[in-house]
């Protein structure tokens, strides 16, 4: 058996793993000090490749961070950022600069589409992740070093996770607002069941 069909966290043997993935990826901020497989990391890029986009756009581009120094200088881009440096890897999401006039809204929907899917396709392999956001924007042009018609507003860490058992906890009692909250049936206001 190749090392690709070992089971990885949980979701090689379900029924639905899609549905698993989605209902059971939790934030992996403590990563084990080991660098990613090369297929692992080539998989998550692709994954953000792979995303659909308004119009097609596909409007970002991808910086990948693996030296230990430059990630320790990444996590000073936020006051929640500290978790890249200890990341295997930082993946810096870049796009056209979404507050120049007249550009598109949906820049930062299609942005967490791609995000998502690495995000996702990083658990299926037992690789755990965490956005960064971006607060320090002078600083991430001169780390990053992308032109003044661009813009990082997250940087995401990847790793093997330091427990990797945190990869398969069940769902936090919790975690999430139930969708009795979140719901209106067809006008604003309506919560509850829907109508009979
Ligand atoms: C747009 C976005 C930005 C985030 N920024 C940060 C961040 O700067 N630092 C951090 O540690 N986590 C960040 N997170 C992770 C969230 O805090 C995490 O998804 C949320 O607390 C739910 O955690 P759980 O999935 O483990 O339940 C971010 C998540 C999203 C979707």
């Amino acid at each position: 058996m190749s090392t690709d069909e070992q089971p990885r966290a949980g979701v090689a043997r379900s029924a639905e793993p899609v549905w698993d993935a989605i209902r059971r990826r939790r934030a992996i901020r403590r990563f084990a000090d080991r660098p990613l497989e090369p297929r692992h990391l080539e998989r998550i890029l692709d994954a953000g490749r792979r995303a659909n986009s308004s119009k097609n756009r596909q409007p970002w581009e991808f910086v990948v961070c693996l030296e230990r120094g430059h990630l320790g200088e990444l996590a000073r881009l936020g006051p929640w950022a500290g978790h890249l440096a200890g990341a295997a890897a930082g993946i810096a999401l870049v796009t056209p600069d979404p507050r120049q006039p007249g550009a598109p809204l949906s820049v930062m929907f299609d942005l967490g589409q791609a995000a998502a899917g690495m995000m996702l396709a990083a658990w299926e392999l037992g690789v755990g992740s965490v956005p960064a956001t971006v607060y320090e924007h002078d600083l991430a042009r001169r780390l990053l070093e992308y032109p003044e018609t661009h813009h990082c507003e997250f940087v995401l860490s990847f790793g093997y996770p330091a427990d990797p058992g945190d990869l398969i906890e069940p769902p936090r009692p919790g975690g999430r607002k139930p969708l009795t909250e979140l719901v209106h049936h067809e006008r604003w206001g309506r919560r509850g069941n829907p109508p009979p």
